[in-house]
């Protein structure tokens, strides 16, 4: 979502960010909680651009988007380069050209965003997926600062600016669990850095010994090109859990705070908008479903934007909604309407949603108009 003068006047509503401690996403002064799902892809990596949105993704998508917004679902998180493979278009030399070769990808994601923008629900494009990077053109980006320049100016720039002020784009992530690319319990002077704080958290298991500055610059400089490109637009990443996302314990690290952000990319505006902690399995004490928000002491709004009732540790998914709204979260997006592991089936996810469907207390809005 994004500021909206059109919107505000016709119909008195306004989303906006407030970038105070204590922000908060609003709609006209009520705040905002997301209430959704991660899709998170159809075709692993080829749900759009290449003409693959039609061939492979479209109708089921369409049809996902009608049953979240049955069940009063306002969001969901889907996935959009992933690897790589498929888009953005490389060359030989592994400089991108374009968003993809056939020129498809942004009429794909528009099409996508009309569909939601229909369904009242706003949507959250992944760029990248950290969790999985095969893809060596990918994984290159982070190593050679001409070639994650070309990536902004051929496909980030173009695909941003065509879809600034569409009103289901609710946010662009940079990365999906960039901290499967890092180089974990490396030293470093500068705290920002420093990873051997989270040595013990299992971060690092794509063994590519990313340096956490080089994947702080990557996420710094697309950040600073969507908020040029759309000065309205917000931004996150999807970290894998709190371990790398708050400075609250003594075994965690907020490494994507403003601050590191800049210290390693240089880029004053390539800042998040809002965090997003993902989380599974056996919850530590310092998990999101076993704390308020607020005690992960962010200035930022917080997002538990993975998690599933089948991989809890006994948790219902009723119970699981219930907590993200009751606990100052600004929302949920349950693990995943394509089934695989650690997911719950959709039935479920759509129990989840329902849960939350109408609310509108002091915790926050969850239905309204998108127009
Ligand atoms: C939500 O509740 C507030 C406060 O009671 C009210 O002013 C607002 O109109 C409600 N919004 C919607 C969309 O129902």
């Amino acid at each position: 979502m994004r500021l909206n003068l059109l919107f505000s006047i016709i119909v008195g509503l306004v989303f906006s960010f407030e970038s105070a401690w204590g922000s908060r996403l609003s709609v006209s002064g009520n705040k905002l909680i997301f209430n959704g799902v991660n899709f998170a892809w159809k075709f692993y990596g080829y749900d759009f651009g290449n003409g693959q949105y039609a061939a492979n993704s479209k109708t089921t998508f369409e049809q996902w988007l009608k049953e979240v917004a049955t069940y009063g679902g306002n969001s969901v998180r889907v996935w959009l380069h992933v690897e790589g493979d498929n888009t953005p278009s490389y060359d030989a030399y592994g400089y991108i050209i374009a968003p993809d070769r056939t020129g498809t990808l942004i009429p794909d994601m528009k099409l996508f965003l009309d569909t939601a923008k229909a369904n009242n629900i706003l949507v959250i494009f992944v760029l990248w997926n950290g969790a999985l990077l095969r893809n060596q053109n990918s994984v290159n980006l982070f190593w050679d600062n001409s070639k994650l320049q070309s990536y902004i100016d051929k496909a980030l720039t173009p695909m941003v600016k065509a879809l600034a002020g569409h009103p289901a784009l609710g946010a662009w992530e940079i990365i999906n669990e960039p901290e499967g690319l890092v180089y974990n319990n490396k030293p470093d002077a500068n705290s920002c850095f420093n990873t051997v704080p989270i040595a013990n958290s299992g971060a690092g298991w794509d063994g590519k010994w990313i340096p956490m500055k080089q994947i702080q610059a990557f996420i710094n400089w697309q950040a600073a090109a969507i908020k040029v490109a759309d000065p309205g637009a917000l931004v996150t990443v999807g970290t894998w859990s709190q371990y790398s996302q708050t400075d609250a314990f003594s075994d965690t690290r907020n490494y994507y705070s403003d601050a590191c952000l800049f210290a390693a990319g240089g880029k004053s505006l390539g800042k998040l908008d809002f965090y997003q902690i993902h989380t599974y399995a056996t919850f530590s004490a310092s998990a999101p479903f076993k704390i308020l928000a607020s005690n992960y002491g962010l200035n930022k709004p917080l997002v538990i934007g993975e998690f599933s009732s089948s991989c809890s540790g006994g948790m219902t998914i009723q119970q699981m909604y219930n907590y993200a709204y009751s606990n100052r979260y600004q929302g949920a997006w349950g693990w995943q309407y394509a089934g695989g592991y650690c997911s719950d089936s959709r039935a479920t996810q759509d129990l989840g949603m329902q849960q939350l469907k109408g609310k509108n207390t002091t915790s926050g809005l969850v239905n309204f108009p998108i127009i």
